[in-house]
């Protein structure tokens, strides 16, 4: 017997509800990289990358659903590289550290899953 890789049951345990305090930092989070980041990373506008776009599009509401854990740190490189103002810098920083917590908290649920209790 075997049993589906937690890779597998992440994409089911994502269409959980959205927790509204998550979704208030992931809104406010895209505001505060409109500006530096947009320029390149919103598809709405006439300077969008392609490449960029494939990363992160802040015209998704779930703009940060394809980003994976490294690229999260790289996020924090691109700040510095592209003088993300401070303020904005703690609003990405706190959707991000409750964006991991919430990746960890699904991967132990999808491990858990997988492998009960004996
Ligand atoms: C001048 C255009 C431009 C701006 C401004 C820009 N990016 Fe990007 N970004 C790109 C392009 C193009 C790519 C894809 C190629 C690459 O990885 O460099 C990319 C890729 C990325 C990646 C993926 C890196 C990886 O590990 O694969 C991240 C994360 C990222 N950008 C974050 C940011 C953040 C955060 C900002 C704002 C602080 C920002 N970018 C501003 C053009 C831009």
């Amino acid at each position: 017997m075997t049993f589906p890789a937690p890779a597998l049951l992440v994409p089911l345990l994502l269409g959980a509800p959205a927790d509204p305090e998550l979704t208030a930092l992931r809104e406010s989070a895209r505001e505060a990289l409109r500006g530096t980041c947009g320029r390149c990373h919103d598809g709405a506008r006439p300077t969008a990358r392609p490449a960029a776009l494939r990363v992160f599009d802040l015209r998704n509401e779930d703009w940060l659903a394809g980003v994976t854990d490294v690229q999260m740190d790289h996020m924090v490189d691109r700040f510095e590289a592209f003088h993300l103002p401070e303020r904005d810098r703690r609003t990405v920083g706190s959707y991000l550290d409750a964006e991991r917590a919430r990746r960890a908290a699904t991967a132990a649920a999808a491990a858990s899953a997988v492998a009960p209790e004996r």
